[in-house]
């Protein structure tokens, strides 16, 4: 094994240890809805909240970085250029992630300063970091794309992907720049915001992951490269054809001119062809070999990471992408009902199925035994299934009753709290979150004994594979 798939293994080890923190911290963001005043004044909703979906973005960044450095050896036939300062790098990463977990859970705000700035919390959603811990992941980011931009510049061998990947990373990287300006106009500041949470999940993001799956296609398959980056380069450019314009679906309520409607609305109704176009290409690579290989976990995380992609991202997205549809439904629980099953589909099922490559590929037997990985592929999607359903009873009883209905006051937000819809949506939430937390608990059990447990129970996905 080259050095960098073993940094590869620290990367996705690091990734999995932030998803559990994260599913123990949606947990308990889900409780304060069935129980308002659950740790009062201790431990908060907004606290709560915070660390689950930071460690949301950290995990999916680790476990990006932990894929990359898993293939970039096999693509470029050699080890990863200045791989030592990427082992660094990777414990200044782990050491600001677990000092800003300790700050948010145990200094939680502080004044509206420029202390608070840098050593608390800088107050943007999803990026909340303090400045200095921005400022090392931005270094983190920065050696990453070093390694990734110097490997392939010594290489002999510069793949279509890799190129793709280089050409990603740049507005990647740039964009993670917009946690950083302290604004005072409410407005601007979230017109910009909108500029790294839309661009980042619905551009940049989707082409990492997309050059990430045509190597775990390659990989899993055996697919010709030929026929991967043909398909990449039409899903590069629809992505960006639809996803750039789109941006304009966050430009509705917040004090944009009002030519916004008719772009947003019109480009980001286009959003769902190129993830539609990524479903037949993974139906398309997997029907050429009758749905074979030799590791089945990865490839049905990478099933479910096409059509989450496209039922998550596309579909539920395309719901309420629509100004007359937003109108109503803007930031009530079907937002959250598309931001969990979009999250999932297109980026968590991805990192999953990378890292069953990667188990696969560092264990001394390569046999993937048992029936672990089918308990934790069954729970940990209904469980996504049941929480994406209960938040989408809730959020269409809000947009129609408090919002439509109501005229989206204070007295009908207040009301809605007591419709039976929405509290029994927030009681399928937290049920369907505990059956996801089991799924979690399966997948980490599996992925720790993979060729470690009992023989004839290993043997048998190989001889199936075999025949
Ligand atoms: C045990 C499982 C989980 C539970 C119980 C849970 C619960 C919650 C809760 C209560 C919130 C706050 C919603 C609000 O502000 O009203 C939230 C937000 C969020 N969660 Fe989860 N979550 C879980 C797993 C996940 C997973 C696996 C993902 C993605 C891969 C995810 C992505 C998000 C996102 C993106 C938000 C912000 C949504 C928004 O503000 O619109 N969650 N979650
Ligand atoms: C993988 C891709 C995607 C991810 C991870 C994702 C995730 C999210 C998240 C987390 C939010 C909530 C943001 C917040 O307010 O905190 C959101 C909002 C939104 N998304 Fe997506 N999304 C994706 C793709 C799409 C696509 C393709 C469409 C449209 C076709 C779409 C339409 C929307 C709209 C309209 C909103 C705003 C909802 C509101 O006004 O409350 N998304 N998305
Ligand atoms: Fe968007």
């Amino acid at each position: 094994m080259y050095r960098s798939q073993r940094l590869a293994l620290r990367y996705l080890t690091a990734a999995m240890v932030l998803f559990g923190l994260m599913v123990v911290f949606g947990i308990l963001a889900s409780i304060y809805y069935v129980h308002p005043t659950f740790l009062l004044n201790t431990f908060n909703f907004n606290t709560a909240k915070i660390l689950h979906i930071n460690t949301l973005i950290i995990w999916h960044l680790m476990g990006f970085f932990g894929a990359v450095y898993w293939f970039l050896p096999g693509e470029t036939g050699r080890e990863v250029e200045g791989i030592a300062l990427a082992e660094i790098m990777f414990w200044v990463f782990c050491a600001a992630v677990a000092i800003v977990a300790a700050v948010f859970i145990f200094v939680q705000y502080g004044a509206s300063d420029e202390f608070s700035m840098w050593f608390i919390n800088q107050g943007r959603k999803y990026v909340e970091a303090p400045r200095w811990a921005a400022i090392g992941i931005l270094a983190v980011a920065l050696v990453f794309g070093y390694n990734v931009v110097a490997s392939a510049v010594k290489s002999t061998r510069r793949s279509g992907i890799l190129m793709v990947l280089i050409f990603d990373l740049i507005p990647l990287v740039v964009l993670y720049l917009d946690a950083f300006p302290a604004m005072t106009d409410m407005s601007k500041d979230l017109f910009w915001w909108w500029w790294l949470v839309h661009l980042w999940v619905e551009a940049t993001w989707e082409i990492l992951i997309g050059c990430i799956m045509a190597w775990a296609l390659m990989e899993l398959l055996g697919t010709s490269r030929r026929v991967v980056e043909s398909w990449l380069y039409v899903e590069v450019a629809l992505v960006l054809g639809t996803g750039i314009l789109g941006l304009g679906h966050h430009y509705f309520w917040i004090g944009t001119p009002g030519y916004w409607l008719g772009i947003g609305g019109f480009f980001s109704a286009l959003e769902p062809l190129p993830l539609l176009g990524m479903v037949i290409h993974a139906i398309y690579d997997s029907g050429t070999r009758h749905l074979r290989a030799g590791n089945r976990p990865a490839l049905y995380w990478t099933l479910a990471e096409a059509f989450g992609n496209f039922i998550g991202a596309g579909v539920w997205g395309f719901m309420m992408t629509l100004p007359q549809i937003n109108l109503y439904s803007h930031g009530t629980q079907w937002t959250a009902s598309h931001g969990h099953f979009a999250f999932w589909g297109a980026y968590s099922c991805g990192v999953i199925a990378v890292l069953y490559l990667a188990v696969a590929g560092s264990r001394e037997r390569k046999a993937l035994d048992g029936r672990a990985w089918k308990w934790s592929f069954a729970l940990l999607n209904l469980g996504m299934l049941g929480m994406v359903g209960g938040l989408l009873v809730a959020g269409m009883d809000q947009a129609f009753f408090e919002r439509a209905l109501g005229g989206s006051t204070w007295g009908a937000f207040i009301a809605l709290q007591h419709r039976p819809w929405y509290v029994e949506g927030m009681w399928t939430r937290m049920g369907f979150g505990v059956l996801f937390a089991a799924g979690y608990a399966m997948l980490m059990y599996d992925v720790l004994t993979i060729g470690k447990r009992r023989r004839g129970e290993a043997e048998e996905p190989l001889k199936e594979a075999a025949a």
